[in-house]
């Protein structure tokens, strides 16, 4: 397994149904990640453990995935100076809404990119996280046209059902 360049977190095991949109994104794309279930609140000192042990491998950012009162990516934030891309994970009660406000609401001066609730918001931190890479990877530039060229494709050849 290569290096990884993005690694995705999340609090939880169950978070893992929408954070591996994520990784698929990055696998479809041939970007190596690691993903480990690290919560900032039952596991504290192994997720600071982590985050220097990452950094120290060389990954170029992180992808947090959290729900409820979403911490996660806030301190992931605090620890380290790399770019860290939200995921609010869609909770029981609140469908989310405490998520992503608990990610989206960062005091100034400590900032997290944050995406959409769910399924979506994952998919997208990582398509983000290659559009990152790109900036130095050609290969991956060249990749990412591409894929937006197909969905380009698909809206213009979209038929419309008939009415009955
Ligand atoms: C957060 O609490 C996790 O990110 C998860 O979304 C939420 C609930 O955790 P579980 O009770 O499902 O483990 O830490």
């Amino acid at each position: 397994m290569s290096t990884p360049l993005v690694s995705i977190i999340m609090g939880s095991s169950n978070d893992w149904e929408v954070m591996q949109q994520a990784a698929r994104q990055l696998k479809d794309f041939g970007v190596a990640y690691d993903a480990r279930v690290i919560s900032a609140h039952r596991s504290p000192d192994l997720l600071f453990d982590y985050i220097s042990e990452m950094s120290a491998q060389g990954v170029q950012c992180f992808i947090a995935g959290a729900g409820g009162a979403a911490h996660l990516a806030g301190v992931i934030a605090g620890k380290t100076i790399l770019p860290v891309l939200g995921v609010p994970i869609p909770s029981k009660y609140l469908k989310g809404m405490d998520s992503l406000l608990s990610i989206v609401q960062m005091p100034k001066g400590i900032p997290v990119a944050t995406f959409a609730i769910g399924e979506a918001g994952a998919a997208n931190a990582g398509l983000f996280a290659i559009s990152m890479l790109a900036l130095n990877d050609g290969v991956l530039a060249q990749r990412l046209t591409a894929y937006r060229e197909k969905q380009a494709v698909q809206i213009a050849h979209t038929v419309l059902p008939e009415l009955s």
